[in-house]
């Protein structure tokens, strides 16, 4: 069942998104070598609950954290812990943020240091390959045209494109249908309409496309353990097109010139 929603409902999920963003934001300014994810996650955490907001991953089916961390290969729901982030490194942080009873999902692949070219490329690719999924999102349209416009563009660079985990519908709850995968055809899928609103999430490997999940029954990671990267945006379906209500702003004005 698709939800859309009211104009009244989507300011509050302007609200939500808002302080989602800002709470990257403020783990942007913690990332750097020697910082466990653990500290990352009460940063967040902290931050959230100071504004008013519900950390939503928190207890979420279990999960022990506020951020989903993604260390290098893992490519989501990976445990927020006391390893040390090293020189090189990349780490994805996923957060979703309750406030007034709507959620915000966001994700940003921050690299650590100098990271390696190559991998610093698959998450400039990635972070692209979002907003072609985002400017595909028009009304009329189908999810698919989504699905494939972050293929194409990922494919074409000589990426994979994770099958296993798609993004979704988002509202009241943090997973509403439909789901949106970021690989498939044109033309095929729900078709997009006024009032949708929708997290997409490409992620995106170096190497082969193929994933496990560990035996903590979460963490997933890619096979061949190459790099994988990730970012997330939430959208509203309003006027016939996407308005992005997560930003990351917050994220490049503290990153300046290490924003990538
Ligand atoms: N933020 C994730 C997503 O993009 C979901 C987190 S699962 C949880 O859909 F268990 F951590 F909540
Ligand atoms: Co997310
Ligand atoms: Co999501």
């Amino acid at each position: 069942m698709i939800y859309l929603k009211t104009p009244e409902e989507i300011q509050l999920m302007r609200e939500a998104n808002n302080l989602v963003s800002r709470t990257l934001g403020e783990v942007a300014k913690w990332v750097a070598p020697g910082v466990t994810t653990h500290k990352l996650d009460a940063i967040a955490r902290e931050f959230i609950l100071d504004n008013g907001g519900r950390p939503a991953c928190l207890g979420y089916g279990g999960f022990p954290g506020t951020l989903c961390i993604e260390v290098n290969e893992v490519v989501v729901h990976g445990f927020p812990s006391n390893y040390t982030l090293r020189e090189g490194d990349i780490i994805g942080t996923d957060c979703v943020v309750e406030y007034k009873g709507f959620n915000g999902d966001t994700c940003y692949t921050f690299p650590v240091g100098e990271v390696d070219e190559k991998v610093l490329n698959l998450c400039r690719t990635t972070k692209e390959s979002l907003y072609k999924g985002i400017e595909a999102c028009v009304e009329g349209k189908r999810i698919g045209d989504i699905a494939n416009a972050i293929q194409t563009y990922c494919e074409s660079r000589g990426y994979t494109i994770v099958r296993e985990m798609c993004g979704h519908g988002i509202g009241k709850k943090m997973h509403e249908d439909p789901e949106v995968p970021n690989y498939g055809r044109r033309g095929i899928g729900p078709v997009i309409k006024n009032g949708m609103c929708l997290a997409i999430e490409p992620m995106i490997n170096l190497g082969s496309r193929n994933v496990k999940i560990a035996s903590d029954g979460w963490t997933c990671s890619t096979k061949d353990g190459k790099p994988s990267a990730h970012y997330e945006h939430t959208v509203a379906v309003i006027n016939g097109k996407a308005e992005i209500l997560t930003t990351f702003d917050y994220i490049q004005e503290v990153l300046g010139d290490r924003f990538i």
